[in-house]
């Protein structure tokens, strides 16, 4: 009977299981990027630190193609990115989420392959 203890442990516990080197993944879409938003950023943007509210300011940033937060197609001419990333260069902010980040590779790819096969949303004001 103990497979069942280990399906109930898994029922409460297995929501991040391991998929691609450990931690939840997410698509390269719009969808995706606002799903992680919700895991690891609103609880300090933009309660915490209100210089960004995610995920409406990228929604008005890509719609209006300011290009302040994200280029779409460039990846590293986007500020979104280069904080997620960690490019270790003293004129970026630091490395987000803050305190904790920078999170493992395989949990922000996505991020890098949406930005830079243009960037798209749904649900422009
Ligand atoms: C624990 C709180 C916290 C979390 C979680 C967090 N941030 Fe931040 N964020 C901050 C703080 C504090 C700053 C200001 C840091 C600085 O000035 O160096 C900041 C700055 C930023 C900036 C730069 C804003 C500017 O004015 O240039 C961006 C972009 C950003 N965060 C994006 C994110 C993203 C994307 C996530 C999720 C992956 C995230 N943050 C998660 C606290 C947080």
């Amino acid at each position: 009977m103990r497979w069942l203890l280990v399906l109930g442990l898994c029922l409460t516990a297995c929501d991040d299981t391991i998929i691609g080197g450990g931690g939840k993944t997410y698509t390269p879409d719009w969808l995706g990027t606002q799903v992680f938003f919700v895991d690891q950023c609103i609880r300090c943007h933009p309660t915490v630190e209100p210089d960004i509210d995610l995920p409406g300011d990228i929604l008005v940033d890509v719609c209006e193609e300011t290009g302040i937060w994200v280029v779409p197609g460039d990846p590293e001419a986007s500020m979104l990115w280069r904080v997620v990333s960690d490019t270790g260069l003293e004129s970026d902010p630091a490395v987000m989420p803050f305190g904790t980040g920078p999170l493992p590779e395989g949990q922000i790819d996505f991020l890098r392959e949406w930005i830079a096969t243009g960037a798209r949303v749904e649900g422009c004001p």
